[in-house]
Order: structure tokens, then sequence, then C-alpha cells
């Protein structure tokens, strides 16, 4: 049962708060925690220092880490950017609307050595403010910025963090593991990982 007594937000920091307090349970709620997202109303200039957009492709820049509880990342999609197909490495995952419209296609997983293409479930267009919730029970997804004129902004939960994903062709079905990086850390830019094969040590 929703807990009634989560008050409202009124900023970034007091969202932080209370998700703080809400993940020192391990029981999550995962209506309480949509509503408490979705309470907090979006103001650019309290998310404006994460938000960090790159040219080519959408940016994840972590906001913050919930005390090893869940990651809490800003993602920035420029105009036409969208994510591969991927699952949720068994997480809870949370996505917020800060700004803009993002599309959201939800597949089936494909049946194990199944070759063909991926069956659409459906889509849906994430309005402002609005929090849309996925878990691997649910299905596969795919996120994209399909406007040609804005950039949009969203706020993502994911609950116990994590660093790798499956990746999914959506006409074989095949998935690939991939690894997940942060575009900024804090605001910082984060700095480029010098790569030493492990077949040189
Ligand atoms: C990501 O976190 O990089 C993908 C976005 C999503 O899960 O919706």
């Amino acid at each position: 049962m929703a807990n009634t007594e989560v008050i409202k937000p009124e900023t970034l920091d007091e969202l932080i708060q209370a998700l703080h307090k809400i993940f020192e349970s391990d029981n999550i709620n995962v209506e309480e925690v949509q509503d408490l997202m979705e309470s907090y109303e979006s103001k650019p200039q309290e998310w404006a220092k994460f938000a960090k957009f790159d040219p080519y492709r959408y940016t994840r820049n972590l906001v913050d880490t919930g005390n090893g509880k869940f990651n809490l990342i800003v993602l920035c999609w420029g105009e036409g950017h969208g994510s591969s197909i991927h699952d949720h490495t068994d997480s809870h995952c949370f996505m917020k609307l800060l700004q803009g419209q993002l599309k959201e296609t939800l597949f089936e997983w494909p049946k194990d050595k199944a070759q063909g293409e991926m069956v659409t479930r459906s889509q849906r267009i994430l309005q402002e403010n609005k929090v849309a919730y996925i878990n691997d029970s649910i299905g596969l997804h795919r996120v994209e910025n399909v406007s040609h004129t804005e950039g949009a902004v969203s706020l993502h939960l994911y609950s116990p963090p994590f660093d790798t994903c499956q990746t999914f062709d959506q006409r074989t079905g095949h998935r690939n593991r991939v690894s997940m990086t942060f575009w900024s850390k804090y605001g910082e830019r984060t700095p480029f990982e010098t790569t030493v094969s492990k077949e040189n040590n």
C-alpha cells in the first residue's frame, strides 16, 4: 500500500532526500516511488548542472548514488537520439520526464533461440513530469526522442544500481551484454579511461 504521508518535494534536493528515506527499507513500493517522483515539478535551474548534451548520442549523468541502494541519473536526449532495446538487469527502472517528450516502445523478450523480428507490445509518448516504470518481468524497452527540433531530459532511478545490461537486435532478437558509462558525475565530465588490454598483464 502506498505511504500517504509522502510529502510533495518542492525541489530536486528535497526529492533526493525523500528517495533516500524510502530506500532505507528493503521493501520498495513501486507506486510510492512513482507518486513521489511524479509529485516533484521539474524546475530546469535545479537540474541544469547535470544536463550535458552530446551531439551524437544521449548522455547519462550521475546525480546521486542513493547510499548504494539506487542510482539517480539525468539522461539528455538530443533531437533524434534513442537507446537500443535493452533490459534492466533485474532492477527497478523509474523514468521521469524533466523536459520535452520521449517515446517508449515496449518489446517482448525474444523466445530462446528464436531468430526473427522482435515482438512490439505497445508504444507511448511520455509527457513532462510523468513517471514511467519498467522491470524485466514487464519486458524490454527502447526510449527515443523523436523530435527534430527539441531536446529532452529525463531523470532515471535504477534500484539496485547496475552497470551492465543486455541490448537486443530488433530484427533477430540477438543479445549482447554492454557496459553502461556516465558522461558526467555530479556535474563534472567523466575523465576518459585508458583501457589496458588484459592480455598484456
Ligand atoms: C539508459 O539508462 O542508458 C537507458 C534508458 C532506460 O533504461 O530507459
